[in-house]
């Protein structure tokens, strides 16, 4: 195609024309149409399912779209895969990790366009120069390391330092921040910043409105596939964006407790792992929703997962419903009642390559079973409850593999509701889930802890989650327990200096 320059109208960095694309019955997205300015932040939102990822995929080639048109400052373009558009200057940091974990942390950055000394790579070079990207980035990473020993939060930077690496017209960050703590998550506002001033045009994909309300010059709304509205963020606020999102107004609000708690049904004492937390003590009541803040990495989850009886080095004592255990493994603890829903939905939370069915189904065969055989009825009709009650974007016969990430985590909070536990231990459960479904999961966990009297402890990240869900916050700094509030005395103030480790132990009896 030839290159139309008009005088009177400067040109679009990306202009979306007509895209559609369906994966057999879904239409993923349909008859898309929107420009991208050059050296603008744009945001790009929408509910889980709503298209997002898949437009991400199609514009860098990963996913090919089934009619419509992208034209790169005036010239039509198509890639045919990533490494063709980041010749072209079109970078994209997926929402499901991309990298390899086999290799070293420079290897990754350097993947396809490893610098090189004659025929062999300069490792040498390549080394200095990711060590360059990842301190432009504020991230201190040693370059060696290999990818599979990376927490979510390093693979992340990873991601987006492979990213930077080469000129760049078009950054998109599809979901960048939701594995990082607010101090990682602030290095990437000011790359984001950085890179706008040098003229790169940045796709901002994101759940969290305040971050959209900060960085964002235009946002783009999309619906169920298609386009709804682009707009300049002045012109838009929270709810705004939400009802053009969800079609609907939604507020995630706190609910005040009514009912008195009952008896202690998770007890833990002097809890320790060597080397990962030490002398943790708190209770759970039944109803009670206790939250759990602390920066990433300051051993919250490895709490919820020895208690999970996933660590073999277990000091200290732990009580459900009064009557005393010692985790051996996970299935001994979900026979006692005890779920677990890991941060890593990919990795424990869900089998991709099965059905939404036969995932939810799974923790609950025995449930199921009657003289050994299973109920694939009663199966159904669970999933098919599951799916409803919090809204699963997909047939119950599909794959998990073909859902969206937030949908994705559903699954992975379906499967555990489905087996009627007492104790529920959440990592970052709304993790990835859109404003309208989140109000959603935390209507379902305060009804599981009021109605039904479990007893649930939150990891969350997210601090407007952990005021407006929980009855009482347990912070943790460093392996310690830094603070426990009621919630009355909780404050983003208060929970952040104890995650910092600033000042003593507060709150505590
Ligand atoms: N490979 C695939 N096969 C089948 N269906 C797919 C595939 N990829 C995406 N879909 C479907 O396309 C729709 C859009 O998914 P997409 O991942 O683009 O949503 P999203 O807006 O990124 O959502 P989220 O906020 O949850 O990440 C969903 O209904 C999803 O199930
Ligand atoms: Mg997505």
């Amino acid at each position: 195609m030839s290159v139309q320059a008009s005088s009177a109208q400067p040109l679009a960095r990306l202009r979306i024309e007509h895209i559609s694309k369906n994966f057999e019955a879904v239409r993923a997205l349909h008859d898309v149409s929107f420009e991208l300015q050059p050296g603008e932040i744009h945001a790009l939102i929408g509910e889980n399912g709503a298209g997002k990822s898949t437009l991400v995929g199609i514009i860098t080639g990963l996913v090919s779209a089934d009619t419509g048109t992208l034209s790169l400052d005036g010239t039509a373009v198509s890639f045919r895969n990533p490494l063709e558009a980041r010749a072209a200057g079109l970078a994209a940091v997926y929402q499901d990790p991309n990298l390899f974990p086999h290799l070293s942390v420079a290897e990754n950055i350097f993947t396809g366009q490893y610098p090189r000394k004659g025929l062999a790579v300069d490792s040498q070079t390549m080394r200095r120069d990711a060590r360059a990207l990842l301190t432009k980035l504020g991230f201190d990473l040693d370059v060696d390391r290999l990818v599979a020993s990376l927490t979510v939060a390093e693979a992340q930077f990873v991601e987006i330092a492979r990213a930077l690496s080469s000129d760049l017209r078009l950054l998109i960050l599809d979901e960048p921040t939701s594995a990082l703590t607010p101090g990682e998550a602030q290095k990437l506002y000011s790359v984001v910043a950085r890179l706008k001033e040098e003229g790169t045009t940045v796709v901002w994909i994101s759940h969290r409105m305040e971050e959209i309300r900060m960085l964002a010059d235009t946002v783009t709304v999309l619906r169920d596939g298609g386009h709804v509205k682009t707009l300049p963020s002045s012109e838009l606020d929270d709810d705004a964006m939400i009802r053009l999102m969800v079609g609907r107004s939604v507020a995630l609000e706190a609910v005040a407790r009514v009912d008195a708690l009952g008896e202690s049904r998770l007890s833990v004492r002097g809890l320790s792992v060597p080397g990962l937390f030490d002398d943790i003590s708190f209770d759970v009541h039944e109803g009670e929703i206790v939250g759990v803040a602390g920066l990433v990495g300051s051993g919250r989850s490895e709490i919820a997962q020895a208690i999970f009886g996933l660590s073999p080095n277990l000091l200290g004592s732990i009580a459900i419903d009064g009557a005393a255990v010692t985790p051996k493994n996970p299935r001994h603890m979900s026979e006692r009642g005890v779920v677990y829903l890991p941060e890593d939905r990919d990795a424990e939370g869900v089998i991709s390559t099965m059905t939404i069915t036969d995932n939810i189904g799974l923790p609950s065969i025995k449930r199921l079973n009657t003289f050994g055989f299973m109920k694939p009825k009663k199966e159904r009709e669970l999933a098919a409850n599951q799916r409803t009650s919090l809204s699963i974007k997909g047939e119950v016969t599909d794959l998990v593999s073909s859902l969206s990430g937030g949908n994705r985590q559903k699954v992975a909070i379906g499967r555990w509701l489905a087996t009627n536990p007492k104790v529920l231990l959440l990592d970052e459960p709304t993790h990835g889930i859109d404003v309208g479904t989140k109000a959603q999961v935390h209507d379902i966990m305060r009804d599981l802890a009021r109605k039904h009297r479990l007893a649930i402890l939150m990891i969350s990240s997210d601090m407007q989650e952990v005021l407006a869900v929980s009855d009482r916050v347990l912070v943790i700094s460093r392996g310690r327990l830094a603070a426990d509030f009621d919630i009355a005395d909780a404050t983003q103030e208060r929970i952040l200096a104890a995650a910092s480790g600033a000042g003593l132990k507060e709150g505590a009896e």
